[in-house]
């Protein structure tokens, strides 16, 4: 029975690129579908920018530009990105469109009319009195109510790790004006996520089935136990959104329309293309069709996907998703993505300096398997296995093998011959790699077809075609050799196809066939079958380029142009851009003698380690000429401590020393910071020296 299925990957917010973390997801998605494809099944991949809320509000505004001229310029870069990467969508469109407008209020309609499921309250929230806008916690800072560091955003503290609201900020600012923050209340509407209708449905939509992974399953669970709470889908003029229907001033907040994009955009797709919207997205009539709807998501929106947004569809007459796939994050040689160690490559870099995707789609798709675990690109790895997988085995054996064929038998084929263990091994394979790929066990899949290449390769190191080549009277030999190498690299063509597909398009021209279905595996190509001349097909990842790559990437080497990932994620702890790059305000006046009863002096690093456990802390040992001093600093996502050790800094000497988890902190080394992600150690010139008093 042919499957009809929706996919979709989670929208990429509209103002920051695409990166490696976000390719994960993509390339797993995009493998996914290729393969449903390539059985026959009916299946439309959709995607779009997700575009609304106040981070880019106001990042077009620093920018000078309006809201949809930011997201036009940034869903352009986001489709080139994704082209790049040869991730197929069907349909990528925008949350900022009729189509999603229009479902949005469709499904709150629904809601609020039907199925009585939106409530209003007041809420009260800081607001920024100069802009006239209600603040989301990222865009507040000021002092850590724990260790009394300035700065700190209104959700934790990067020198403490502590977390807290940010109402318990001291001193909070708005980092979009510097002014002070005022409490004020306003009316908000809420899905009403605690109604006993909402967690029956969800208690057995959730626990029952094979909808969602079992790790997923065990997490929604313990926030049942914490009790599902009603969700604050309304947000205030100003904002980049939807206006809720009837409710001047109030706007959708962003994750309530982020998802219904997933709709609007297939929506577009079904109207260009004539296929049936509702007999994907209608309850009564997907029951009825068949039809599946396939949300591939990171594991951090779980929440939304497996709570709000079921239980959205659900009680507006729409079909809840099929499955959710949640995956894990990535690290990069063992180690959260990092800008100074340029290890935050962007998916631009990458295509820029000219490296083929297709490397970095077969080694994702080597090291993911269907659960929640975190995947990590390690770069020496990752040279070194897509070098010996696909250059050393697959590609090697067409390159031993096709030039005979065009040289010295016209470019036409003859009939292969097996023998064992290939008749078993290849001729029993389509099956289980099948399985792999729909049970989204990629490293498995790609296991088992290495396997395979192996058994190719022995089969021509056994047969010799050069040597064969050499004798006058073993034309035949060679011809079946080489023909029957052919064969077996024609199938692992075949099943590499949903993770190369560019590559599988260069091997169906060259072996002049039609692009390759699953249904072709261990079907041979007749006799006499003509194959054009061979070109090559891959070349090596060059250690070089890897470098050229982290380089490219390293923060110090890039215009700070880049806002950090933005997020609306979450109510509670929501993030945002920094592209407005507000002063702080400027503190009251002091006296010489305030001033001077700071003793700072110049320090030369003597020692400079990673703190274990620690997230942000780096230990420093710092020379004050008679002296030393242990100082834990709050640097680690922006210097390497090797590029620390023997430099000189600033330190305050008479700082009181504060207990922390790791040991005691003997004074403070002096850094710039603004807004955005950037720390900047101070310095002194040369020819200063440890212990000179600054002043
Ligand atoms: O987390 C994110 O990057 C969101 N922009 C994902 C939205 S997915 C869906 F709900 F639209
Ligand atoms: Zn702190």
């Amino acid at each position: 029975m042919p499957r009809r299925l929706l996919v979709t990957s989670a929208l990429p917010y509209a103002n920051g690129s695409i990166h490696f973390g976000h390719l994960v997801e993509y390339i797993q998605t995009d493998i996914w579908v290729r393969f449903q494809k390539m059985q026959g099944h009916e299946v439309h991949y959709v995607c779009a920018d997700d575009t609304h809320g106040t981070a880019i509000m106001l990042r077009a505004e620093a920018e000078g530009i309006t809201p949809q001229q930011l997201i036009a310029r940034v869903g352009a870069e986001h489709k080139r990105d994704f082209d790049g990467f040869l991730v197929g969508f069907d349909h990528y469109g925008s949350t900022d469109d009729a189509a999603t407008r229009a479902i949005a209020y469709d499904i709150y309609g629904k809601l609020r009319d039907h199925a009585k499921l939106v409530t209003t309250r007041n809420v009260e929230q800081f607001y920024d009195p100069v802009k006239s806008l209600f603040l989301p916690d990222r865009f507040i800072k000021g002092e850590c109510p724990n260790c009394h560091a300035k700065d700190q955003y209104g959700d934790s503290c990067e020198v403490c790790g502590s977390t807290y609201a940010p109402t318990d900020l001291i001193n909070p600012y708005s980092t979009v004006s510097g002014a002070a923050p005022i409490r004020k209340t306003s009316e908000h509407y809420f899905f009403a996520l605690s109604d006993p209708r909402c967690r029956a449905f969800l208690e057995d939509w959730t626990q029952s089935g094979d909808r969602l992974q079992p790790e997923a399953r065990n997490k929604i669970r313990e926030w049942f136990d914490h009790g599902l709470h009603d969700w604050d889908i309304s947000r205030d003029a100003p904002y980049f959104g939807f206006e809720i229907p009837d409710a001047p001033g109030k706007y959708f907040y962003v994750w309530l329309d982020a998802p219904i994009g997933y709709l609007g955009s297939f929506r577009n797709l079904c109207d260009g293309k004539g296929i049936d919207f509702a007999a994907f997205t209608d309850a009564a009539r997907a029951g009825a069709e068949g039809t599946e709807m396939v949300h591939f998501i990171g594991k951090d929106i779980l929440y939304f996907h497996a709570l709000f947004w079921p239980a959205m569809l659900q009680f507006s007459g729409y079909r809840p998703p099929t499955h959710v796939f949640a995956h894990g994050f990535l690290t990069v040689n063992g180690e959260k993505m990092s800008k100074s160690r340029g290890t935050f490559i962007t998916a631009q870099s990458y295509l820029d300096l000219g490296l083929n995707p297709e490397w970095l789609r077969y080694y994702y798709a080597a090291k993911l398997g269907n659960g929640l675990d975190d995947i990590d690109l390690n770069l020496e790895d990752f040279t070194a296995r897509v070098n010996s997988d696909l250059v050393g085995k697959y590609v090697n054996i067409a390159s031993r093998c096709a030039g005979f064929i065009a040289k010295r038998f016209d470019g036409k084929l003859t009939t292969p011959v097996f023998g064992e263990p290939i008749e078993t091994q290849f001729g029993h394979a389509a099956r289980e790699v099948a399985d792999h790929y729909a049970a989204r066990e990629y490293a498995k899949a790609l296991r088992k077809v290495m396997a395979l290449a192996d058994i190719a390769n022995q089969y021509v190191d056994a047969n010799k075609p050069w040597e064969l080549a050499k004798a006058a009277d073993r034309e035949a030999e060679l011809h079946t050799v080489c023909s029957t190498a052919l064969a077996l690299f024609r199938d692992l063509t075949l099943y590499l196809k949903p993770v190369l597909p560019r590559l599988a398009a260069h091997v169906e021209q060259l072996l002049n066939i039609e692009p390759l279905r699953w249904s072709d595996a261990w079907k041979h190509l007749p006799a006499g079958h003509t194959i054009r001349p061979y070109e090559h097909l891959m070349t090596r990842v060059d250690p070089k380029q890897i470098a050229a790559l982290v380089d490219a990437n390293r923060e110090s080497l890039k215009p700070a142009v880049e806002a950090p990932k933005t997020t609306e994620k979450k109510t509670v702890t929501e993030t945002a851009a920094t592209a407005t790059t507000a002063v702080a305000p400027i503190e009251p006046t002091i006296t010489i003698d305030d001033f001077m009863k700071i003793d700072l002096r110049v320090a030369r690093v003597a020692n400079a380690e990673q703190v274990e456990g620690a997230e942000k802390l780096v230990r420093l040992t710092l020379d004050l000429g008679g002296e030393q001093r242990q100082v834990f600093a709050g640097i680690k996502a922006h210097y390497e401590p090797a590029q620390l050790q023997g430099r000189l800094v600033v330190m305050v000497a008479n700082l009181a020393p504060r207990k922390m988890r790791f040991g005691e902190s003997q004074g403070m080394i002096l850094a710039a910071s603004g807004d955005g992600t950037g720390v900047f150690l101070l310095d002194a010139d040369s020819g200063a020296q440890p212990g000179m008093r600054v002043k």
